[in-house]
């Protein structure tokens, strides 16, 4: 799952996880974290995604990671956003009012990029990720959080040996073994979503469970 896989997903349009709707497990979940408006939230591999529109429209100052270009501009321009642009080596920083993507490797950010960052909002990004790429992945984005940062976390979880990634499946244990040395975790909701998902029924799942947790 290099850098070239996403470039050639987004250059063909083969985004089937991007949603039409904000995401209604954010919605009904994001106040449990208890994050303030005027707080700055972060989305770690955040596509296109609408729902860096709900957080903003909730008052936070949003901070987004992209490594394709294509997905940064498209997301400003499906929401009729203009933002400027500037180079901060190795990254692009988009920023249109409240709402900044940096255009760019996650695994290149710093401490300094998240100043100040209260909330997390993890929605098909760790699930992007390839059994051994996901240490990393969790080991870098809590080196990056400062203390009393909250994470909302969404995952699928299914039967592995019946359908390859991405998006790959994430038990509740690895949840804790990922992240458990630092966060307390609740499981917040869980739900088969196979009927709904029938692309993936289509490759040869039987189940299909999407599981959300609170990290505190
Ligand atoms: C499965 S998509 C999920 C996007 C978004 N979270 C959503 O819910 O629509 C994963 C995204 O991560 C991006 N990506 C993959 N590896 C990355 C990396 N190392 N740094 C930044 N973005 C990355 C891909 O380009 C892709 O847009």
């Amino acid at each position: 799952m290099n850098p070239e896989f996403w470039h050639e997903r987004w250059r063909q349009g083969e985004i089937g996880w991007h949603e039409a709707e904000i995401n209604v497990h954010l919605s009904d979940n994001w106040p449990r974290l208890s994050v303030e408006p005027g707080e700055r939230v972060f989305v770690p591999l955040c596509g296109k995604s609408l729902d860096l529109l709900w957080l903003a429209g909730e008052g936070h100052r949003v901070l987004g990671v992209e490594i394709s270009r294509l997905a940064v501009e498209a997301f400003f321009a499906d929401n009729a956003l203009h933002p400027s642009i500037s180079e901060e080596p190795p990254f692009l920083r988009y920023r249109a009012a409240e709402l900044e993507i940096l255009c760019g490797n996650f695994f290149d950010l710093t401490k300094e990029h998240l100043d100040g960052v209260r909330g997390v909002y993890d929605r098909a990004s760790l699930i992007a990720l390839p059994p051994e790429m996901r240490p990393g992945y969790a080991e870098h984005l809590q080196a990056l959080l400062g203390v009393d940062v909250k994470v909302l976390l969404i995952t699928f979880d299914y039967d592995q040996s019946e359908m390859s990634g991405p998006p790959f499946s994430v038990t509740e244990n690895e949840v804790r073994e990922l992240f458990g040395d630092r966060f307390d975790i609740e499981p917040v909701a869980r739900k088969d979503v196979l009927a709904e998902n029938d692309q993936f029924r289509q490759r040869g799942l039987s189940h299909l469970l999407e599981r959300v947790y609170v990290l505190r």
